[in-house]
Parts: C-alpha cells; sequence; structure tokens
C-alpha cells in the first residue's frame, strides 16, 4: 500500500519543518495553508451530536485506536494519558470522560484503578465499548456533552481528550459544556482537555491520505472561519462503492478556551504542549490543558 498526499505535500513539508509540529488528521482537526479563500458550505444538513459516532463506530479502532495515528502518537499514547489523568485525580478518583468512543482511553483509565464513567452521544459507540473486555468495570452513559451533568457529579477529573471538544459544533454548545463541566468537578477537581492549535490562515483542500490497488481515502475539508467551524467528509472508494464519513468540528484557539472556561466558573492551572509536559509555545500545534474551580482558589 502507497500512502502519499500529493495535494498536501507543500503543507506536510511546513509542519514537520517546524520541529514540533505534527500533521493532524483532518478528521479529527485539520491544520490547514494559508492563502486560500474558504469556500463556504452551509452546515450539513441533519448532522447531530450522534453522527460523528454512528458513521465512524465502525471504522475508528482500525484508524485510531492502538496508538490514535501520527498525530496523536506525538502528543501521547494512551499509557502516557492514562498516567498523567491517575496522577492528576488520585488513588482510586472518578474521572468522567466526555465522548469515551471505542474506550482508547477509558480503559487504560480503568486499569489505573481509576473509577472511570464514560459519556458519549453515539449508541454505536457505546456498543463498541461495551463488547470489549474490561468495560463492565466502566460506567457509560449515552448522552450529549453539552449536558455534561447528566452523567454525575462529584468528579476529580473530567477529561475531554483527541479534539473531541471541537465536536461541538457551535460556541454555546462549548459554553454550555464548560459550564457543566464546572458543575460536574469536586471542588479540588481539574478539567483536562485536549485539542489541536487552529492555524489562522486556514484554507479549504482536498487531500489523498491513501492509494492502493483497491481503495482510494480522500479528506474534502471546507473552513468559515467565522464559524470556526471546519464542515469535512472522509470519502473512501472502492470497486463495491463509495462510503462517506462526515464531520464538523469548530475549533477555538487556546485564548478563546481560556476566555471561555473563565466565563464558566473555571481557572486554568496548567497548559502544555503534550502529555509529557513540553512546554506550550507559539509553535505549538496542540495543546493539554488544564482548568480547576475557580471558587476553590
Ligand atoms: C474522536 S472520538 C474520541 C473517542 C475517545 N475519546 C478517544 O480518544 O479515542 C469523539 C467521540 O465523541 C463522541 N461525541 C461527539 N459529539 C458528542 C457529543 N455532542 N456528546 C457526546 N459525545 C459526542 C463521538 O461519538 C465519539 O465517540
Amino acid at each position: 500500500m502507497i500512502q502519499i498526499d500529493l495535494l498536501l505535500k507543500n503543507l506536510v513539508s511546513r509542519l514537520y519543518s517546524h520541529g514540533t509540529k505534527a500533521r493532524a488528521d483532518p478528521v479529527q482537526g485539520s491544520l490547514l495553508e494559508p492563502g486560500k479563500a474558504p469556500t463556504r458550505l452551509s452546515a450539513m444538513e441533519g448532522y447531530g451530536s450522534e453522527t460523528y459516532g454512528e458513521t465512524m463506530a465502525e471504522v475508528y479502532d482500525e484508524w485510531y485506536g492502538s496508538d490514535g495515528g501520527i498525530a496523536l502518537s506525538q502528543i501521547g499514547s494512551p499509557d502516557e494519558v492514562a498516567d498523567q489523568v491517575a496522577t492528576l485525580a488520585g488513588p482510586a478518583g472518578t474521572v468522567l470522560e466526555l465522548g469515551v468512543g471505542t474506550g482508547r482511553l477509558a480503559l487504560p483509565l480503568a486499569d489505573r484503578g481509576l473509577a472511570v464513567t464514560g459519556l458519549d452521544a453515539s449508541p454505536s459507540m457505546l456498543a463498541r465499548i461495551r463488547a470489549k473486555p474490561g468495560s463492565d468495570r466502566l460506567t457509560l452513559v449515552a448522552g450529549d456533552m453539552a449536558e455534561p451533568t447528566v452523567a454525575g457529579t462529584g468528579f476529580d477529573v473530567v477529561l475531554v481528550g483527541f479534539n473531541t471538544f471541537f465536536n461541538l459544533a457551535t460556541e454555546a454548545a462549548q459554553q454550555a459544556c464548560l459550564h457543566g463541566v464546572a458543575e460536574t468537578l469536586a471542588p479540588e477537581g481539574r478539567f483536562v482537555l485536549e485539542a489541536f492549535v487552529p492555524e489562522p490562515d486556514a484554507h479549504d483542500g482536498v487531500s489523498v491520505r491513501e492509494v492502493s490497488v483497491d481503495r482510494v481515502m480522500l479528506d474534502v475539508v471546507a473552513i468559515d472561519r467565522t464559524a470556526q467551524t471546519i464542515t469535512g467528509q472522509r470519502i473512501v472508494m472502492t470497486a463495491a462503492g463509495n462510503r462517506f464519513f462526515p464531520y464538523l468540528l469548530r475549533y477555538a484557539t487556546p485564548d478563546q478556551l481560556d476566555a471561555m472556561a473563565g466565563e464558566a466558573g473555571l481557572e486554568r492551572v496548567d497548559r502544555t504542549e503534550d502529555w509529557r509536559g513540553t512546554t506550550f509555545s507559539d509553535n505549538s500545534s496542540y495543546h493539554v490543558s488544564t482548568w480547576c474551580r475557580a471558587d476553590t482558589t
């Protein structure tokens, strides 16, 4: 199988030339090239909180299951994430993961003796995780992370990894989530979010992710800079037909996240470039940020 990315080859060389910069997976977050005007697309008709999971559940572990792909491997493996979260939560601590998916992070967290609750809007994602050995240790809740309190309160850590916060496709939904997070946290609890840093000069585009004898995989992405949305389709083309994997993300800069978190009563206590504690800088492509409740500091 030959992996090529013809249309983004300049972008790839630009990203790798920054040392710490990594190329994000467009399905969960794009790093985008400057200089072209965006194509305007209206929001996808019928796209809801469950759409991403319902379409991705079948392929999720194949694409992201073991290490999360190139970009995520650079930020931190599931074991590195679990170690850091376990330190924050303390022995036998309680963790709520928003957008738990197939358990890529939740199961290693449970392996560390943490009491893990996973919230997800997609029945298919929840079915995948329930089918896995060890999932009986997890409390799994169906619901929208715009309302995290449906999963309970008093958590030592609330975690939202792998750009999942950006799956909340409007600023209002993100703000509602943060207000809910403040309510779900124990007084000394921590909210940890892992996400890409948006490139200010973003553009739309088509990238070729894979070409093999019997399969072509494309990403088609449109950016709306005003709404800060990434509207995309991953298209898998085979002799049997084409499959579409739609996604809609609302990105936010680290500063915007701090402002929204502050509005929700959260105060940032840490920001690193990865799960290994690398100092965050203007060149960082990703961040792992931690907030606490402002009323307890
Ligand atoms: C990129 S996956 C991340 C899964 C897992 N956290 C991981 O790191 O592998 C995003 C997950 O968030 C879920 N999701 C998307 N929007 C959601 C929403 N509004 N409420 C709850 N879950 C949502 C999807 O169903 C999917 O399982």
